[in-house]
């Protein structure tokens, strides 16, 4: 078998794997009709010799190894004390499947092993990979770099798409334009970090939410990353995104394996929506549990920004009966509960009640959630340890450092080596024990701070370790207590890949909960991540990041889209914002198993505005918010498109969000149909191409339309 061909309705992949050959992408793009085959793509690609450079057309590679001679990238470097270096791999046995094939890949000279494992899922088109390297000498191979895969774009591929942001920023789009040379980021945080999300898109400097062609890569894994698009001097364009590992922390002794974290990735021709939609499809299908995936996400009230360390008893009890009260039916207890966790510079470490603020356990707080009809929840940061902490006090060897080099300090705390046995399983065991003891369905799972020194107790680094022993330690959890869903938190959005989303149920977006942020926070997480899994609350009246003061309005329609929270005081808000929540969070029951379930559309606008919808995948309702996110220099705003209706039905058009909806100034279009009212009916094809015009409004306000097909 010399190739590899698979298709979907609108993406094919051919691939090269012929016997003796280094494996690679022939074609990957648009869907090929049945009677192109490899054979004409490889005529119609074929690359002359040329002057100045090699005699002949040097060949990619899915490893793009040393032995291929390549003058300018290398995504593989490994070696034996300085020898055997200089690997090259060849194809030696392909083991299809209907939807995907392990390609095995040998070099006898370094006696090295590459395998290949490949998916191609047929309705979407989603190309996973995932790469073992393995030892096959007699003796140890020093690994350095191992991309999971190189994989070329075509050259019209010019804007790059990277995410990039700070604590508070996550996901904030970087559009540049493709040049010679590198497009590099790396992440050594030892985290998914807030600065380098582990994905990037390439597309064409036409394509828009709904129109145009582009490529989407996803690195699955919490730690550190390279990401790099290189543009070779011959012109071809190459991605390649794998984990960064550090000197010396692989070493594969005779007959093992490291295993590379998985790349997802995608080709749209029809704008980045439909890409984002094939790994929000991926993220469902593959990565959720499908228990958790068809069980409505109950709506949570988080204590943090209400009460931050300050834990008493009777007040929670009494957030616990007000949010209740309003349809809350989750109630998550953050950080604060356990050991000297006063403030954040003690107790991490010690998952032990504290008898100072719960002298009678947490038992009575549960039971009074529980008897509220709300699920119970409960804050960890397992992977963490404060000096000032029994914990340390017993084991102060249990932490990564380095011998001689001083700890960068970071918010008062260390990070435990999990991948030692001992530390897994003391984590573990409290975990277990808080679990086993008390009715708790919810984990937030959190980390906060870089892993700036990554030492293990042997003097070698462990960053690569870390992210493997927190999958195994969240597996095991989550074998232990099947029924408790995990959140994945980070200093809000820096642990949000698809890594642990194949061990977590939900990811906590941003600290941020500026509802104006937040706008443009979860639209770049919706690049990559669906809207239920993006833990999306709202948050006080002043922000406590921002100090900007939105209404609840606002605020309410910001979350309600997510996988919706609460986020403050509750004994505090004024009584009419509680009204207008307690319609936000009914609004949201209303409609979560459409925004859950359905087909994200972002729809193009002038920057004055943020628009999105989801669809039903019958097409049969969809839910579209319209934010005002600055001020418009025009007297009117745009008209906005509804995309992603069917065009050959009618829709009742109705505006459902603010609850109280005035005009400013004149009748606006919203008025002139009734939309605020019983709605107007109209042909999706007026919607789609034609198009609404939206009426004078602050900045800051959002507009929820509610579509239904008759
Ligand atoms: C992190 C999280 C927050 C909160 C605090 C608690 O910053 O992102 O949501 O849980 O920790 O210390």
């Amino acid at each position: 078998m010399d190739h590899l061909r698979f298709d979907a309705p609108d993406a094919s992949l051919i691939l090269a794997c012929a016997k003796g050959a280094p494996p690679s992408v022939i074609y990957w793009g648009a869907a090929l009709p049945e009677n192109v085959d490899a054979a004409q793509m490889e005529g119609l690609f074929f690359r002359q010799a040329m002057h100045g450079v090699a005699d002949v057309a040097l060949p990619l590679s899915f490893a793009m190894e040393p032995g291929l001679g390549h003058p300018m990238m290398q995504g593989f470097a490994a070696h034996r004390a300085g020898k055997d270096w200089c690997s090259l791999f060849d194809v030696g046995k392909v083991e299809r499947r209907p939807h995907g094939a392990k390609i095995i890949c040998r070099d006898e000279r370094t006696r090295l092993g590459l395998e290949y494992d490949i998916d191609f899922d047929p309705a979407t088109g989603v190309l996973r990979i995932r790469t073992d390297l393995t030892n096959y000498g007699a003796t140890a191979l020093d690994v350095t770099e191992v991309m999971t895969v190189c994989l070329p774009v075509p050259e019209h591929m010019t804007e790059i798409i990277g995410f990039t942001g700070r604590w508070t920023q996550e996901f904030t789009q970087d559009r540049v334009k493709r040049s010679a040379g590198t497009y590099l980021r790396e992440n050594r945080s030892g985290r998914t970090s807030h600065f380098s999300y582990p994905a990037m898109l390439l597309a064409t400097p036409g394509t828009n939410e709904t129109a145009g062609e582009a490529y989407g890569f996803h690195l699955a894994w919490s730690g550190n990353h390279r990401l790099r698009v290189d543009t070779l001097t011959d012109g071809r364009v190459l991605t390649s995104l794998g984990a960064l590992l550090l000197p010396g922390e692989v070493r594969l002794e005779p007959g093992e394996t490291f295993a590379s974290p998985e790349i997802v990735a995608a080709y749209s021709a029809d704008g980045l929506s439909a890409l984002s939609r094939k790994f929000h499809e991926h993220v469902r299908t593959k990565l959720l549990r499908p228990a958790m995936r068809f069980k409505p996400r109950p709506v949570h009230y988080n204590t943090w920004e209400a009460v931050y360390f300050d834990h008493d008893v009777a007040k929670l009890k009494e957030l616990a009966t007000r949010a209740a009260d309003i349809g809350v039916e989750r109630f998550v207890l953050d950080d604060g509960w356990f050991g000297g966790r006063r403030h954040d510079r003690a107790g991490l470490g010690d998952w032990t009640v504290s008898a100072d603020v719960y002298p009678d356990g947490l038992k009575p707080l549960v039971d009074h959630v529980t008897s509220l009809g709300m699920e119970f929840g409960l804050w960890f940061e397992p992977e963490m340890v404060n000096p000032d902490s029994d914990l340390y006090r017993a084991h102060p060897d249990w932490v990564m450092g380095v011998e001689g080099v001083d700890q960068v300090p970071f918010r008062s705390q260390l990070a435990l080596d999990m991948s030692r046995t001992e530390v897994a399983d003391y984590i573990f065991h409290a975990i277990d024990a808080v679990l086993r003891d008390h009715d708790i369905r919810y984990i937030k799972w959190d980390m906060n701070r870089d892993l700036s020194h990554p030492g293990g107790a042997s003097g070698t680094a462990k960053a690569f370790a870390q992210v493997t022993a927190l999958y195994a330690l969240l597996d095991r959890v989550r074998a232990a207590h099947p029924d408790v869903e995990i959140e994945s938190c980070s200093s809000g959005g820096a642990r949000a890949d698809m890594g642990v989303l194949a061990h977590s149920d939900r990811v906590w977006t941003s600290d941020s909960n500026d509802a104006l942020d937040r706008q443009y926070i979860q639209r770049g997480a919706s690049f990559f991540l669906p809207p239920e899994v993006m833990g999306c609350h709202v948050g006080p009246a002043r922000c406590h990041v921002s100090g900007r003061r939105l209404s609840m309005d606002m605020r309410a329609a910001t979350a309600l889209v997510g996988h919706m929270g609460l986020e403050l005081n509750l004994l505090t808000e004024r009584p009419s914002d509680l009204d207008t929540l307690k319609s936000a969070i009914a609004l949201h029951k209303r409609h979560r198993a459409l925004l859950h379930d359905g087909d994200l559309v972002r729809l193009d606008t002038a920057p004055q505005i943020m628009a999105s919808g989801v669809i039903a995948r019958d097409r049969s309702e969809a839910l579209y918010s319209v934010a005002y996110v600055l001020s418009d220099p025009q007297v009117l705003p745009e008209r906005v498109r509804f995309a992603g209706l069917d065009p050959d039905r009618n829709y009742q058009v109705k505006l459902i969000w603010p609850t109280i909806w005035q005009a400013i100034k004149g009748p606006s279009a919203i008025e002139k149909l009734g939309l605020n009212q019983d709605g107007a009916t109209l042909s999706c094809a007026a919607l789609m191409h034609g198009g609404l015009q939206l009426p004078h409004a602050h900045p800051e306000t959002c507009l929820l339309f509610y579509v239904e097909a008759i």
